[in-house]
């Protein structure tokens, strides 16, 4: 029966009535009939037991075999669980998602993938790509979602790949397909069936260029786990990160490179940054992401500007490296005025967190001087308007690893290394302008 329920158009959430505006996410005019909404019921009795009583539930986590996958995920899927993969497309989910269910084959589990947007010969083609298929791996062809969820309830699949959500449909609804009440029907129908089969659910969803789309951001609180898939299409290099998990940490990547044969696990991200070079205007740093460090060049080039002068960012913080020339300029002397600057991280990782300030400044006074800095120097530091240099998160960690890469000299924020500063290597500074003295810049 119809006209017992209103669904948001935008957000997806749900109303017993009709109203102008939705409650959940504020848009106006946005709530529409929907044939599926609950009736308002009696309350159902509910119960209770003592909670020491009850066995805790640990989360039976199963490794896919794809290790940069398992690092994010805390060591694997978990049964039962649905977890969102998205990103923009052409960035490689389809990819990482069949990378997985394969290797999960490959060990003797039975796998499912529901393809809602290619023909099954399309996946098999892309599957060839990646490496020979093993046995045990199904493929379903269908944009129906309670056909999907029947199939999952069947077969009980140790993992199931919906490829992608934003294709599912339900026919019990009355939205269009594709709208976000559809979509979400679709991932509730699924992830409940997930859960009761003890299967664990991977639901691919696309975002669109110019942000969040609202599908898979609809989606974020139905399921357990969210992991995004992120890179420069014109580069091969991607980053696989957990923005929620359910079961454990999130901020952990796992980082890939996108080549012939699919998505290739990088295991030495070090040599990403490649030789040092020694060149006026290049600075080394650390950057930190999830429980790694590794060592990122950031390079600047000055040049003379024929009209306005530009300030170009590629791989580092447009935002920063204003701060940075304006800080420069205000507290060190250091002017690149009327100059087209262009900075960027080589090695094609992003470095954009306020702790490679330093290096970026150094490298902006490199090039403006053009002197050359020592190549076993590695910068760390954030730098505040007023020139101080600012304490960064992990240190430690990032000092280590410096001198595992043979750096000589670390220049640290003054005083913030504990039991540390005495030691050979590292130089606490307290300001911008100290640490251009200790680069020799000044
Ligand atoms: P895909 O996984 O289809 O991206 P998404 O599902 O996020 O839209 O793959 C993206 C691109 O990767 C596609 O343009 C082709 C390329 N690719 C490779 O370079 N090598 C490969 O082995 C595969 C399967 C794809
Ligand atoms: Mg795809």
């Amino acid at each position: 029966m119809r006209g017992t329920g209103y669904v948001c158009t935008s957000c997806g959430a749900r109303a017993p009535r009709w109203q102008g505006r939705c409650g959940a996410c504020a848009e106006w005019n946005t709530l529409e009939v929907t044939a599926s909404a609950p009736r308002t019921r009696p309350a159902a009795d509910a119960t209770t037991q003592p909670l020491r009583g009850v066995d805790p539930e640990g989360a039976a986590r199963r490794a896919t075999g794809v290790d940069e996958l398992d690092r994010v995920l805390g060591g694997g899927l978990v049964a039962g669980s649905t977890t969102l993969l998205f990103g923009e497309p052409g960035v490689g989910k389809s990819t990482l998602a069949l990378t997985a269910l394969l290797s999960v084959a490959a060990r003797g589990e039975e796998v499912l993938l529901v393809a809602a947007e290619e023909s099954a010969g399309q996946v098999a083609g892309r599957a060839r790509r990646l490496g020979p298929v093993p046995e045990g791996v199904e493929v379903a062809t269908t944009t129906s979602a309670p056909a999907a969820a029947e199939l999952i309830a069947r077969r009980a699949p140790t993992l199931c790949v919906v490829d992608s959500v934003s294709a599912m449909s339900d026919e019990g609804l009355a939205s269009a397909t594709g709208s976000v009440p559809q979509v979400r029907q679709a991932a509730e129908r699924l992830c409940a069936v997930a859960k009761a089969a003890g299967t664990a659910l991977v639901l691919v969803g696309h975002v669109t260029k110019d942000g969040d789309l609202a599908g898979p951001r609809a989606l974020e609180h139905l399921v357990d786990t969210v992991v995004r898939v992120e890179g420069d299409r014109h580069g091969s290099l991607r980053v696989v990160r957990a923005l929620k998990h359910r079961f454990g940490a999130t901020g952990e990547v796992g980082l890939f490179e996108m080549g012939e044969a699919g998505l290739v696990e990088v295991a030495d991200v070090a040599a990403l940054a490649g030789p040092r070079l020694s060149v006026p205007g290049v600075a080394r740093t650390i950057t930190n992401d999830g429980s790694r460090a590794f060592p990122v060049d950031v390079q600047v080039l000055v040049a003379r500007a024929p009209g306005a002068p530009r300030r170009v960012a590629y791989q580092v913080s447009a935002a920063r490296l204003s701060l940075l020339i304006a800080v420069l300029e205000a507290r060190c002397g250091v002017d690149l005025g009327p100059h087209d600057v262009f900075a960027a991280a080589a090695g094609g990782l992003p470095a954009s967190e306020p702790a490679v300030d330093l290096a970026l400044a150094l490298a902006l006074a490199s090039a403006a001087t053009g002197t050359a800095l020592d190549p076993d120097l590695v910068a760390l530091g954030e730098v505040g308007l007023a020139g101080e240099l600012r304490a960064v998160e992990g240190l430690e960690r990032r000092v280590r690893e410096a001198r595992r890469r043979g750096a000589r000299v670390i220049l640290v924020p003054g005083g913030a290394v504990a039991g540390d500063a005495g030691a050979g290597a590292v130089r606490p500074c307290r300001s911008l302008a100290e640490a251009l003295a200790a680069a020799g810049l000044a």
